[in-house]
């Protein structure tokens, strides 16, 4: 380890024999110690078994910071909720990956940088032909961000650091193209080019929503709620896409590889599939009335039915990213006039209930980002299908910045974990003619 300093250690005894080892205590700037137990095996020949890796760190990482138990989540030590409330997603993106706040200056430069990149190779259009319509749109992000090493030639070199650079604002400026690009496919209407005079956010939106026909205007409410949304999902350390990222990019991977091996992660409904989840969760409730009926089904050991949107590996407590989330979501609704929304309702009804529900309290399971994301996003007109998408957009620089981080630490090792191995021991082949 580099940064993080010793004190105290743990012993750990194998009973029935004199044989110990030694584990130092790591201790991290904010946070619980680790114990460091890389020369168990050597001392005692034994491994250690943590499935989902619950208790294991796997890296040493300055990006972010989340106590689970209190609701905290730090970008580079900055709260979430500042950043929410003051900052942009492009100034978070240059946080992210730098590790301290722009001057005006820098910000200004970074924001051009990532702006120059926003093209893609106009051969990547060929590629949605090759896709049905009905494909979903986060199997064409995953195909066309993977392939993207085979166009970018010039940034493939992962040990030189300018060439890092170049692929990580190609990433960043990138992927919102795709992300466009695999939604108009989806409906039938043409691409649309980036436009650089707008801000990240509206770009995004512009992209999504403008049509060659006619003149397209971002409302500024709904650039400012995709910019806060982009923001709450900019990083969240070691989760599920992000090691992926990074146990891909331990093999020395290209980073387009690797950010596509993380969008791959993010899509399942544990992960960033669940704000598509949450939507179909409510669709299929249909009314508040039969909201009793699915919790009890959700409190069934029988039942594989889960209340999504809701439970979260680390918070314990509320995830803070929902309840800014919440808030943004009665905003949006209350600035395009919906006054009604019945799927706000029928998530507080929902909300209500399972928090004043023993399973639930006792399991400390609280709505996490995705309970009320995909209902802004509803009410901002994105299809529940592209919910995910977003979540990939936001999340590329987390990946980016994660990967990068790991490329240069001295001495990266090639991620490998172990197992315990329950198969057959060692057993001689058996001729066919001899099997019972
Ligand atoms: N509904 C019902 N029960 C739940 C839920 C839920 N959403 N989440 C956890 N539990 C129960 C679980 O069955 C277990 O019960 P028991 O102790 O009786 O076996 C207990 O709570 C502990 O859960 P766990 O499965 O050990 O928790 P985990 O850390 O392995 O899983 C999770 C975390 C997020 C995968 C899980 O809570 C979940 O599937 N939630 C729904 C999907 C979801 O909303 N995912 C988005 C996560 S936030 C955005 C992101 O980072 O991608």
């Amino acid at each position: 380890m580099s940064d993080a300093s010793n004190s105290g250690s743990v012993t750990i005894t194998l009973d029935g024999t004199n044989k110990s080892s030694r584990a130092p205590l790591v201790q991290a700037s904010v946070g619980p110690a680790v114990a460091d137990i890389r020369k168990l095996y050597g001392d005692l020949g034994i491994f250690t078994f943590d499935p989902g890796f619950g208790m294991t760190a796997a890296c040493e990482s300055k990006i972010t910071y989340i106590d689970g138990d209190e609701g905290v989540l730090l970008y580079r030590g900055y709260p979430i909720e500042q950043l929410a409330e003051k900052s942009s997603f492009t100034e978070v993106c240059y946080l992210l990956l730098n590790g301290d706040l722009p001057n005006e200056g820098q910000l200004k430069q970074f924001t051009h940088d990532v702006t120059m990149h926003t093209m893609v190779h106009e051969q990547i259009r060929n590629f949605f032909n090759g896709f049905r319509r009905d494909a979903h749109p986060m199997a064409i992000l995953c195909g066309v961000v993977g392939a993207l090493s085979a166009f970018y030639h010039d940034s493939l070199d992962i040990s030189d650091p300018r060439q890092r650079e170049i692929a990580a604002f190609r990433l960043i400026a990138k992927v919102p193209t795709i992300a466009a690009m695999a939604y108009k496919y989806s409906i039938g209407q043409p691409f649309v080019y980036p436009r650089n005079d707008l801000s990240y956010a509206e770009n995004f939106l512009y992209m999504l929503n403008a049509v060659p026909a006619e003149e397209y205007k971002v409302n500024p409410i709904l650039a400012r709620a995709m910019d806060r949304i982009l923001v709450l999902h900019a990083d969240h350390e070691q989760n599920a896409s992000t090691s992926t990222v990074r146990l891909a990019g331990s093999t020395g991977a290209n980073p387009y590889a690797c950010i596509a091996a993380g969008i791959a992660a993010l899509w399942g409904p544990a992960h960033g599939g669940a704000n598509e989840a949450v939507l179909k969760m409510l669709g299929e409730i249909k009314t508040p009335e039969n909201i009793p009926d699915f919790i009890d089904k959700v409190k069934d050991k029988n039942s594989s039915v889960k209340l999504m949107g809701f439970g979260h590996r680390v918070y314990k407590n509320f995830d803070p990213r929902a309840q800014i989330m919440k808030e943004t979501c009665h905003e949006v609704l209350a600035e395009l006039g919906i006054k009604d929304e019945p799927l706000l309702d029928m998530a507080m009804e929902m909300e209500r209930i399972a928090l004043s529900d023993d399973y639930f309290i006792q399991r400390k399971l609280y709505p996490n980002v995705d309970f009320y994301s995909g209902i802004i996003l509803k009410a901002m007109g994105i299809p529940t299908y592209m919910f995910t998408v977003l979540f990939a957009v936001a999340r590329t620089v987390g990946w980016v910045s994660q990967w990068k981080e790991m490329i240069e630490e001295p001495g990266q090792r090639i991620g490998r974990p172990r197992q315990v191995y329950t198969g057959a021991t060692n057993r001689d082949y058996v001729p066919m003619g001899q099997r019972g």
